[in-house]
């Protein structure tokens, strides 16, 4: 699978001496250092689609030592790749060739949370679910949640600025995210960790941060704005016909919910399939409808749980749904969630998976997917499925077979780029750019644009040793 990027040229980096291993060494221990079979796990991605061949792990315990490690590395030209949890799934979050890895994992303390102001503060390598319970236990929540919640980490989380499951009432990261602190490719550590929720000083340099994939700086502390837990949460399963009636669906459900809807994923036949076959999970209605719907409200009053009922029936008697199944017991609404957030792995199964993460008009989202059905029909294909949060107009196009083929990339690509960009959409809704998609930056980017984030790049990181080959095409950052 490998065989994707060989277009690429190693920049003209330092290659690792007998005297940066011992310098590495001293600094971070025996333990925090990691080289040999151990490497292997850091140097591919959770799609397995890019594998690097880095020798060495670095896993600093301290804002100073990521500070000493870049001041090291920006004095002697060697390249370095960010790690967090390593759940991205554009292939930024692992090294292209040798360049050392920087993992976040040792920085897992939680510093302060601050229960009037729901401010919580704490190191970048915090797994988002342990910080879940945490705030859990005081009576809050995190301001979202992803499927990767177990492995993921809150500086990966600020650095693709991922979207998830509970974008459409929390807001995306942005206007969560209070302040950070970020270490600068020549070691600088740069102070932005501010918990105030009001604050014009000037530019919000915090923001170069969030959704800059590894390639503006090192984040190593989060303040982040955590709402209160609500008090009811409801989730409902609801089987539907056609896309027209899932649109009518959402406009019913925003109409009659509006601040409290917290959820709408929808799910394709060909994913639930995917979920029962290669999972085991069992689907809670009838599962030969073509279109389903997760919806999750949640509001501090049960108004929530008779009101969900009689919409429900309504939309049956309508004929706009066609089964559902709805709860409140957490076990309950859990295990509906169960289903949704196995997808991607479920998919991952059949052996390998071209993934398309994309924005699109809400009346448009749906049409891309039947087509791309019909452009592959030829070819050895395990699945071609359409899901994601369509609260927010962001799909996810899925293309699962047994193993990578030139073939079925030229077929897809850049033919799924026109058709989005003719839709006026964007070409990563939630994952970003990473390694896969440099090439199609243009699509979504004006020359300006691009010329301007490179301007960027080139302030925070002249001699580009962050993160190199992720987010420009090679040919245009060199
Ligand atoms: P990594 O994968 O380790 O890194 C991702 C990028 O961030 C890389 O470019 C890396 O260099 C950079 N980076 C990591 N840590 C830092 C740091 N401290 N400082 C600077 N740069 C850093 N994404 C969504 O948006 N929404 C979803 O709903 C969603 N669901 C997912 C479900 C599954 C099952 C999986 C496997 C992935 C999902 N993702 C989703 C993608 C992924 O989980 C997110 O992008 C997540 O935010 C990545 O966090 P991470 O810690 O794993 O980062
Ligand atoms: C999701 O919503 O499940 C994630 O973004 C992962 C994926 O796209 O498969
Ligand atoms: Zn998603």
């Amino acid at each position: 699978t490998k065989d994707r990027f060989t277009n690429l040229k190693r920049g003209s980096y330092a290659v690792l001496n007998a005297n940066d291993v011992d310098y590495f060494k001293k600094l971070l221990g025996d333990n925090n250092f990691i080289t040999g079979e151990e490497v292997k796990a850091y140097n591919e991605d959770w799609l397995k689609t890019v594998c690097g061949s880095s020798k060495y792990v670095l896993k600093p315990k301290t804002t100073e030592q990521v500070s000493e490690i870049l001041k090291y590395c920006y004095k002697h030209n060697i390249a370095v790749s960010i790690q967090g949890g390593n759940t991205g799934l554009v292939g930024g979050s692992v090294p292209v060739f040798d360049e050392v890895i920087l993992s976040t994992s040792a920085m897992n303390k939680i510093i302060s949370f601050n229960k009037l102001s729901g401010v919580l503060v704490c190191e970048a390598g915090c797994v988002l679910e342990n910080l879940m319970n945490y705030v859990q236990n005081k009576g809050f929540i995190m301001p979202f949640d992803l499927g990767a919640k177990g492995t993921c980490q809150i500086g990966g989380n600020l650095a693709t600025n991922a979207g998830g499951l509970r974008l459409i009432k929390y807001g995306s990261l942005q206007g969560s995210v209070l302040g950070l602190q970020a270490v600068l490719a020549d070691g600088q550590v740069l102070d932005c960790l501010s918990t105030l929720k009001k604050d014009n000083t000037g530019y919000h340099l915090k923001h170069m941060f969030i959704g800059s994939e590894g390639t503006l700086g090192v984040i190593t502390k989060v303040a982040i704005h955590c709402p209160n837990a609500p008090k009811f949460v409801n989730a409902a399963f609801i089987g539907l016909k056609s896309f027209d009636k899932v649109l009518s669906f959402f406009s019913l459900i925003r109409k009659e919910f509006g601040g409290s809807l917290s959820s709408f994923e929808l799910m394709d036949s060909v994913a639930i399939t995917s979920v029962q076959k290669n999972i085991g999970l069992k689907c809670p209605i009838d599962d030969n409808l073509e279109f389903y719907v997760l919806l999750e409200l949640s509001a501090d009053n049960n108004f929530i749980n008779t009101s969900i009922q009689e919409v429900l029936e309504q939309a049956l008697a309508e004929e706009i749904i066609v089964d559902a199944t709805v709860g409140d017991q957490p076990s309950v609404v859990q295990n509906i969630w169960k289903i949704r957030e196995n997808i991607p792995e479920s998919f991952l199964r059949y052996g390998y998976v071209y993934k398309y993460d994309i924005t699109l008009p809400h009346e448009l989202f749906y049409e891309i997917v039947p087509e791309i059905r019909k452009r592959l029909e030829i070819l050895d294909v395990k699945a071609v499925s359409g899901y994601g949060h369509l609260g927010d107009g962001n799909l996810h196009l899925n293309v699962a077979t047994n193993e990578h083929s030139d073939k079925i990339v030229s077929a897809i690509e850049p033919y799924v780029y026109e058709w989005t960009t003719k839709c006026k959409g964007s070409i990563s809704a939630e994952h970003g750019i990473g390694l896969l998609k440099t090439k199609y930056l243009k699509y979504s980017k004006s020359d300006i644009e691009v010329d301007l984030m490179k301007k960027l790049k080139n302030t925070f990181d002249p001699k580009k040793i962050l993160n190199p080959y992720k987010i420009f095409p090679q040919d245009d950052i060199n």
